[in-house]
């Protein structure tokens, strides 16, 4: 199937005019001498991934899994971290197995390690890749320094339906920004290169197309066009492989009715021969063995040898590998050399991060001590927190309610989230202690002045149906000259196995938000949730909303920088939010259908019950102040595939406040040979700007950039004409127009 996809189409997809180069490979001869002395069973050792259990006070290992590593059994652990613990298990390696060699110590280091930053999907509302490097660049050093080789990150799996909790872990629904902190997360991690001891190796996940599940139900089937596939969910992939990511880790769903760790096309054809990806490929937890319910194999032989078959290098947890090859091997099933292919790549990572040279470089006491949650990392993380959130309303022009006096007489802190330590640092939290978190009632109560009395009531748990705390939350808010209300999702209601067929606040929250709304008071919501959520009844009647989803660590500092102004927000959603949900999947960059919608037409593309825009839309954010933009102008009305275009967007800030503004570039291609988007993200630039200033940002838009699957699947741009739109969200933009010779 798509021979004539040509490696450079490919790599042209991933919208950059410039190119990489592969650092040069040294390593071989070592390799393949090491290889040389090791037997089959070793061999399959190094194909073998376990975890470390867990106990209270961290983690430890069943001593059966200690003799698999005394055994050569088990080349990488995961789940296993700090300078001692790690130092422990390499002992084992090192000093009690036959040829030494060091294990690998992978862990899901997603949002930072010790010190948490926000869920990715709220990092990536901040459009700063700056800032999500430097996020990715400290959880890096805090688990480098723990003895931690290896994370599991990024995930970059592109979501558009909300309703699955796994949402949270990506950065949402679009394919240009996705690529961008895709390769920002890789080099985040991957700092200097494979071998700083300050560094991670990356693994970009879950390949292919895990976003995508079937009514977002977890695990379950993604069945979606070659062409969807290519335009949409790969190019993220794609991003951090060209930004060097060592391994890439195959998901758990099938994919054309293949599983995507049993999938020869998607783990050889398309990411070893197209993307040239040369690291190796995990299995997710277990997946090897889920060929069996999945039904594509009958046994652990057959699942062990469709999976190494189809080019999975490491079975993660399965033990399939371990318990099926050496049989498979003896019976002629499966060839060595095909086992010595996949260790070469393992053994290869662990050439290049030095463990031969030194197995325990990554384990350092002192480096740990010295490391873990610096000043300058909470600082970092409180400033990425600010970065992430985004104000959703805000009414009332000069006379809005935000940003908040820190002078107000009584201040009442309301609702589930306000005062949840454990919530603020969200699912996959790695090694933060959620015990060293700062809710949102601390961080409101160190930024007020010694004037504001903070009151403070729960209202209602997250879930469940007991009104017992209302009467008092009503009580205080009465009292209040504003009420601060926290609501959403519990921070494990998203994440892994989290889907949820509603997208409403849970619980009785929203009788809660109903009730204090009740009193009058000015109220401010403040959003803490993981995926969209379908809250238009508080945006038709709250006068403020803030989104915070996770923050990290540092949770209620950024939201209280931002409640009282001393942070002007400028985050900008990277997924659209839904008015309800059977409006889902929504996004923005949407085809067009033969029948758009009008409305007083009942026979074009709509719902009968439900209006078809979202209620925030994609790319969209406030500010405590107002930007205005001018129509983009173009270096001229013509491009051909050779040329650049410049595109210059003249903006202004309108208010009375200095502020940043996230400046949005789409693009559309009026006529293909396909359907293609209504329009598509090409661009952005945060720029800041003092009331009154101007800028003119420049773009630039070159052939890769108008490029997708044609009707006969080749790569490329197809001549016409296309429109450009240039604004502060996907639906309030300025146009212009070129045509493509
Ligand atoms: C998840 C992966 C994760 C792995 C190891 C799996 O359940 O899908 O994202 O890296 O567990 O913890």
């Amino acid at each position: 199937m798509l021979k004539h996809l040509t490696i450079f189409s490919l790599l042209a997809l991933m919208s950059s005019c410039a190119s990489t180069d592969k650092p040069e490979d040294k390593l071989s001869g070592s390799v393949d001498s090491l290889l040389s002395l090791m037997t089959l069973e070793e061999k399959i050792g190094q194909l073998s991934l376990y975890t470390s259990d867990w106990d209270v006070t961290g983690p430890t290992m069943r001593e059966g899994y200690k003799e698999d590593i005394r055994k050569g059994r088990v080349g990488a652990i995961f789940n296993a971290f700090t300078a001692k613990y790690t130092r422990e298990l390499q002992q084992l390696a090192v000093e009690q197995t036959r040829l030494k060699i060091p294990l690998l110590f992978g862990y899901d280091v997603v949002h930072g390690h010790r010190t948490i930053f926000p869920i990715p999907l709220g990092q990536a509302a901040s459009w700063d890749m700056e800032a999500i490097e430097r996020a990715d660049r400290i959880a890096a050093e805090e688990a480098s320094a723990e003895g931690i080789h290896w994370t599991f990150a990024p995930m970059v799996d592109i979501a558009r339906d909300p309703r699955w909790g796994r949402m949270a872990e990506g950065s949402g629904e679009d394919t240009y920004l996705g690529s961008q902190i895709a390769a920002a997360r890789v080099r985040g991690f991957q700092g200097k290169g494979y071998g700083d001891v300050g560094a991670v190796l990356a693994c970009v996940k879950h390949f292919a197309a895990y976003g995508a599940p079937q009514a977002g139900r977890e695990y379950h089937s993604v069945d979606m066009s070659e062409r969807m596939f290519r335009d949409v969910y790969l190019p993220p992939y794609a991003a951090a492989v060209k930004a060097g990511s060592a391994t890439v880790m195959s998901s758990f769903n099938d994919y054309d009715g293949v599983p995507a760790t049993a999938s020869e096309y998607l783990l050889n054809e398309v990411l070893r021969k197209e993307l040239k990806f040369d690291g190796f490929v995990v299995s997710d937890y277990t997946s090897v063995m889920e060929l069996i319910p999945h039904g594509v194999a009958a046994d652990t032989a057959s699942a062990a040898a469709l999976a190494l078959t189809a080019g999975l290098d490491m079975d993660m947890q399965a033990g399939f590998y371990q318990d099926a090859l050496p049989r498979l091997v003896k019976e002629g099933k499966i060839k060595e050399s095909l086992i010595d292919q996949s260790v070469r790549r393992i053994l290869r990572k662990k050439f290049e991060l030095g463990l031969f040279k030194d197995p325990y470089r990554f384990s350092d006491t002192q480096r740990e001590q010295s490391t873990v949650m610096k000043p300058e990392f909470l600082e970092a993380a409180r400033d990425m927190s600010r970065k992430s959130i985004v104000l959703l309303k805000n009414e009332g022009g000069d006379k809005a309610i935000l940003p908040l006096s820190k002078n107000v007489k009584q201040l009442a802190v309301i609702g589930p989230l306000a005062n949840a330590r454990r919530d603020m640092i969200g699912s996959w939290s790695a090694a933060g202690d959620w015990k060293k978190s700062v809710t949102l009632l601390e961080g409101i109560k160190a930024a007020v002045s010694p004037a504001t009395k903070v009151s403070y009531a729960k209202g209602c748990s997250i879930t469940g149906d007991s009104t017992q705390y209302l009467a008092e939350a009503i009580r205080l808010a009465r009292q209040a000259d504003v009420v601060v209300l926290a609501v959403g999702e519990g921070g494990l209601m998203t994440g892994e196995a989290a889907s949820r067929t509603s997208l409403d606040l849970p619980g009785i929250q929203q009788r809660l938000v109903e009730e204090i709304q009740k009193t009058g008071k000015p109220v401010v919501v403040v959003l803490m949730n993981g995926r969209p959520l379908t809250i238009t009844w508080i945006n038709d009647h709250a006068p403020a909303i803030l989104e915070t989803w996770y923050l990290g660590t540092q949770a209620g500092h950024a939201i209280a920088d931002v409640l009282f102004g001393d942070y002007n927000p400028s985050g900008k959603l990277p997924v659209t939010f839904p008015r309800v949900v059977g409006q889902v999947p929504i996004y923005y960059s949407m085809k067009n259908t033969g029948r758009p919608l009008e409305v007083n037409n009942k026979y074009t593309s709509k719902y009968i019950d439900e209006v078809n825009t979202p209620l925030y839309p994609f790319g969209y954010g406030l500010s405590y102040t107002t930007f205005s933009y001018e129509a983009p102008v173009l270096s001229s009305n013509t491009m051909t595939s050779r040329d650049t275009l410049d595109v210059s967007v003249k903006i202004t800030n309108s208010g009375s406040k200095e502020g940043v503004e996230v400046v949005q570039l789409y693009v559309k291609d009026e006529v293909g040979s396909v359907t293609r988007p209504v329009m598509e993200l090409k661009g952005f630039q945060k720029v800041s700007l003092k009331p009154g200033e101007s800028k003119e940002i420049h773009f630039r838009l070159c052939n890769s950039d108008l490029s997708f699957y044609r009707k006969d699947m080749t790569f490329g741009s197809e001549p016409g004409k296309f429109r450009v739109f240039a604004g502060g969200n996907s639906r309030d933009v300025k146009q212009a127009e070129f045509e493509l010779k």
